[in-house]
């Protein structure tokens, strides 16, 4: 069957390289790229390209009838740390647009829907350590308690309305490709820049402050991997945990710092981020997904750091 997939928040962190690995699958034709804004130059002539405001359910509906997805990935949210400063714009982003997609997915028929959840899911009364799938989830950021609302809506819509929805929980995402914007696990992108260009960074999280993280394209595999599991081996419709590695801004200095030896990171300490990375894991048990769709990461923080410098020493090149 020949695929149609929109992809709904196209432009940012994960939707950037989601986009372009999609189009190397499927097709640049097969893949319309929406978010609000325009893309990047460097993106711009792949493929189609849509203006699309979740918020918007008309112009929304007007999308799904004119290209009649198979599939869509809506990823189009507030993070946690921007979240924190626009409370009511996060909720209403990150509820409303998501409840709008599920609905237009089953009024137009869309044989799968994914969108992500996060380890935002988890708060202070979770086990912080090797979080398991099933646990008290007492989320303490607006982001959080979206995410967990919106997880429990995927299932909602899986059980009332047979919608095909597939869901990850992911740790903080690390790439060279595109920048993260307004997260709290954004410190482990922004180190890299900051040592290539300055050889110093100022960290707003503290030196020991331990979250899960990923790697970027352990990511993106993970998300194509979930949507192309047998439908039936899949116990879980609100979202999976997912681990990949976990570790402190100490530790990532230190391995950055066998490429960099003069980079010097100096640490914040009355940082609002911090009270949020401390309501999350510290790591994750992914047993679940494991088992059910045979995930597992591949990426260390040594292959991470050797990749993430020689990717962005290029791009500095340029
Ligand atoms: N990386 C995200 C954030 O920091 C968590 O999902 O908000």
């Amino acid at each position: 069957m020949q695929e149609k997939i929109l992809v709904f928040g196209a432009n940012g962190q994960i939707g950037t390289e989601l986009v372009e690995q999609l189009r190397t699958i499927h097709g640049g034709s097969a893949i319309i790229a929406c978010d609000i804004k325009d893309p990047d130059f460097a993106h711009r002539h792949d493929g189609p390209f849509e203006h699309g405001d979740v918020l918007q359910e008309a112009s929304l509906q007007a999308l799904f009838k004119k290209h009649k997805p198979t599939q869509v990935f809506h990823l189009a949210a507030l993070l946690s740390a921007v979240g924190e400063q626009r409370p009511q714009v996060a909720w209403e982003l990150n509820m409303n647009g998501l409840l709008h997609v599920l609905e237009l997915a089953v009024e137009f028929k869309t044989a799968k829907v994914f969108w992500p959840s996060s380890i935002a899911v988890f708060g202070p009364g979770s086990p912080k350590h090797n979080t398991p799938q099933f646990c008290v989830m007492d989320p303490s950021t607006v982001y959080g308690i979206s995410k967990l609302a919106g997880e429990r809506w995927c299932e909602y819509y899986y059980l009332k309305h047979g919608l095909d929805v597939r869901s990850i929980r992911y740790p903080g995402l690390m790439g060279w490709k595109a920048e993260p914007g307004g997260g709290t696990t954004d410190y482990a992108v922004h180190i890299f820049r900051e040592a290539i260009k300055r050889r110093e960074y100022e960290c707003f999280l503290r030196a020991d402050t331990q979250i899960p993280m990923m790697y970027m394209p352990d990511a993106i595999r993970a998300s194509l991997e979930l949507m192309e599991a047998p439908a039936e081996k899949l116990t879980t419709r609100s979202a999976y945990n997912i681990a990949g590695l976990s570790f402190s801004p100490a530790m990532l200095a230190r391995e950055i710092r066998k490429h960099i030896p003069q980079l010097t990171v100096t640490y914040l300490k009355n940082d609002h981020r911090q009270a949020i990375a401390n309501s999350w894991p510290n790591s994750i048990d992914d047993s679940v997904a494991r088992e059910d769709w045979n995930w597992q990461a591949r990426f260390n923080l040594e292959d991470i750091c050797e990749d993430m410098l020689d990717n962005l020493r290029k791009i500095a090149l340029r």
